[in-house]
């Protein structure tokens, strides 16, 4: 097997570990074609509490014997996670042919909970995935972040630090098989926080994969196809000169957009709950009030991001203790900031 490492062919099992965080979309990936393509750019930014370890114990086999040995999550076998994960390898054998011989023995595990409700698909691929570059001795974070896209399509931009964009754009030299870091924005974008408020920690009511479905023949595509293009080229003019206004007007547009999207598909789908609009109605409030640099985006849950730089934590966190903490789940919020990306253990 010319691809073979020579510490593959010591038949010795090795083991390469790394953690990898979750990200938060300001403009949102949704809707997909092709081989795991967006319809639209996105740009997110990386977290750096919300991550996943993966460590992945290999070996060369016979092809007969290739494959998933064994996937433990949180210290227990988990076979669903197992035939996904099978499934998956499968499809990307073409990007990485070793796979043909390699028994793999995969454990990993979260940083946050299992049901806080938290997306952790792009943490779980893109930590699995920079395991399987570093595998395949392709260390350049351009391969992790494509393969990690074959897994979840916002797995690709966790592969970087602060932020990444990933699909073409009309404005922005980006592409649709990986992400690319974005790294040329004021000093007031470096150090960002992230509270994430638990509306619900229950199981997501719609997969992604079925909500990019509804993307399809959606009556608004090509208008959304539009909007991110726009939103991406306005958030990066604001994140280049550190105008927080106008970057908070385009993220919360997004979140909206995406739940109105949700909305007005067939079927459509409802996922904010009476909670998610009382902390989105707080925001604006204690924003109107005070005038400072809060904004709210939100993923394909009803879960609330409330963003703000650190410029702001005292005000931010008091806020965030006395009027948003009643409104959580067990009054739960998960205190996130941006993030570095990947680390090998
Ligand atoms: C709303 O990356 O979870 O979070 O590619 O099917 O795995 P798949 O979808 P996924 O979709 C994420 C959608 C989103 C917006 C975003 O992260 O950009």
């Amino acid at each position: 097997m010319k691809t073979l490492s020579l510490k593959v062919l010591t038949a010795m099992p090795s083991t390469v570990r790394f953690t990898s965080p979750s990200n938060i979309a300001l403009v949102k990936y949704w809707g997909k074609f092709g081989r795991q393509f967006p319809m639209n750019p996105s740009i997110s930014m990386t977290l750096n509490n919300c991550y996943t370890d993966c460590a992945i114990t290999y070996s060369e086999v016979s092809e007969n014997n290739a494959g998933v040995n064994s996937f433990e999550f949180e210290g227990e076998q988990n076979e669903k996670f197992k035939a996904r994960i099978e499934k998956f390898l499968s499809s990307i054998k073409d990007k990485m042919p070793m796979l043909n011989s390699l028994s793999l023995d995969i454990k990993t595990s979260n940083s946050f909970p299992h049901s806080a409700g938290i997306a952790s698909s792009a943490s779980a691929m893109s930590a699995l995935c920079m395991c399987l570059a570093a595998i395949a001795e392709n260390t350049g974070t351009k391969y992790a972040s494509e393969l990690s896209r074959l897994a979840s399509g916002s797995a690709c931009r966790s592969v970087f630090p602060h932020y990444a964009i990933w699909g073409e754009s009309k404005d922005f030299d980006s592409t649709n098989y990986f992400a690319v870091p974005y790294a040329d924005f004021n000093e007031s974008f470096s150090s960002v926080h992230d509270a994430i408020c638990i509306v619900s920690s229950a199981e997501k009511e719609v997969s992604s994969s079925v909500g990019h479905d509804l993307m399809n023949d959606h009556p608004f595509i090509e208008a959304r196809i539009d909007q991110a293009n726009d939103n991406l080229k306005k958030i990066l003019a604001a994140m280049k000169i550190g105008d927080w206004k106008s970057f908070g007007l385009i993220l919360e547009n997004e979140a909206l957009t995406l739940h109105a999207l949700m909305m007005t598909s067939n079927p459509s789908f409802i996922l904010l709950k009476g909670r998610s609009l009382e902390i989105i109605e707080a925001i604006r409030k204690f924003r109107n009030d005070t005038d400072l640099p809060i904004y709210f985006t939100i993923d394909a849950g009803p879960n609330i991001h409330i963003l703000y730089p650190d410029s702001i934590k005292l005000e931010a966190v008091m806020f965030l203790e006395e009027k948003i903490k009643p409104l959580c789940e067990n009054g739960k919020i998960i205190h996130d900031t941006i993030g570095l990306g990947p680390v090998k253990k």
